[in-house]
């Protein structure tokens, strides 16, 4: 019968037997996915792996922590973290666009992670032949079965290595749905905050900031997303919820009063929704006292933003992100 420690024995079984004496590397995401992954495949190959993590700087906040701190203590699974914010950050310099954005944060993330691998694989000790990546079986199905390869473009400015790095693939995560997956990150004692986040795209906090981004607006994007997730949490809401993306107007000022006098600041979205699957999704009917704390709180705690609002849109039309 399904069980998760009959999931996670047979399946270190079967990493042992793929990888041998050989390396493995992981990107992770702080998402669930890579989580679980990676710490199946430290439970089977111990530090044969090394985990990735490209902090992009456009994380909310403590996610970084998470990984770097929790989950490392979780599964003692050797970890590289590439600070790259400055990087991100200039790369996005003077950029409104979303889907410039989006490729903007895609292109870099491709490039620093890499180098990173590059350097993993200059390392003394066994050839790296395996790339880990945490592939659910709706992925699966999805895209027609898989092929157990990919090929890895290799960084231009990295010498001495071949033009393209082929990587076997292990994708311990196969069989299972998502609901399995966080059951057996659990049983591995990964970190609740891990296990039970709710979606988040890779671009980050850069696709939830209509117009430029900037490190100041991250920092107060990252400060009202906070609050939000805070009293969602407190108010028991996490599981109705799909997600609540939190967006900032950060080129839209209101007029307000606050204090002794005029504020002339920026206001914030909450786009609390509940979906399925995230292809359709109808905007959370969150309770008005819980709206009302969160909206409080994030216009007393949050310099520069006086006015928060509610997304009220089911997708479609409206997307469940703004960019
Ligand atoms: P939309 O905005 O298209 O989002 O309704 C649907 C779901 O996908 C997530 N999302 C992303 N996830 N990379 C990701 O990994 C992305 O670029 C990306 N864009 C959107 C979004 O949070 C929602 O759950």
């Amino acid at each position: 019968s399904w069980t998760t420690g009959n999931v996670i024995e047979e399946q270190v079984a079967a990493i042992r037997e793929q990888v041998g004496d050989k390396r493995a590397i992981c990107g992770l995401s702080g998402g669930v996915d890579s989580a679980v992954a990676a710490a199946l495949v430290a439970r089977a190959i111990g530090d044969q792996l090394t985990c990735v993590y490209v902090d992009h700087g456009l994380m909310r906040k403590g996610e970084t922590e998470q990984v770097e701190k929790d989950f490392v203590a979780a599964t003692g699974v050797k970890l590289v973290v590439v600070d790259a914010e400055e990087r991100f950050l200039t790369a996005l310099k003077g950029v409104s666009e979303p889907e410039e954005k989006r490729k903007i944060i895609g292109r870099e993330f491709i490039r620093v992670f890499e180098q990173a691998q590059a350097e993993i694989i200059a390392d003394e000790g066994p050839a790296v032949e395996f790339l880990v990546q945490g592939t659910l079986y709706p992925d699966v199905v999805e895209s027609g079965g898989g092929t157990g390869t990919a090929n890895i473009k290799s960084h231009h400015n990295v010498g001495g290595l071949p033009e393209d790095l082929e990587f076997q693939l292990v994708e311990p995560l196969r069989k299972l749905f998502k609901d399995e997956v966080r059951m057996v990150g659990q049983e591995l004692g990964l970190p609740e905050e891990i296990v039970q986040r709710q979606p988040f795209p890779g671009p980050g906090l850069g696709i939830r900031i209509v117009g430029e981004v900037t490190k100041e607006r991250l920092d107060l994007l990252r400060d009202a997303d906070a609050i939000a997730r805070e009293e969602l949490t407190a108010a028991g809401l996490d599981r109705q919820i799909w997600q609540c993306p939190v967006v900032l107007l950060a080129d839209v000022r209101s007029v307000g009063v606050q204090g002794d006098g005029r504020t002339y600041g920026h206001p914030i979205v909450l786009r609390p929704v509940s979906s399925e699957d995230a292809m359709t999704a109808d905007w959370s009917r969150l309770p008005y006292e819980v709206l009302a704390r969160i909206s409080t709180r994030i216009t007393n705690e949050v310099r520069d933003v006086n006015r928060v609002v509610l997304d009220v849109t089911s997708k479609p039309p409206g997307t469940i992100e703004w960019e």
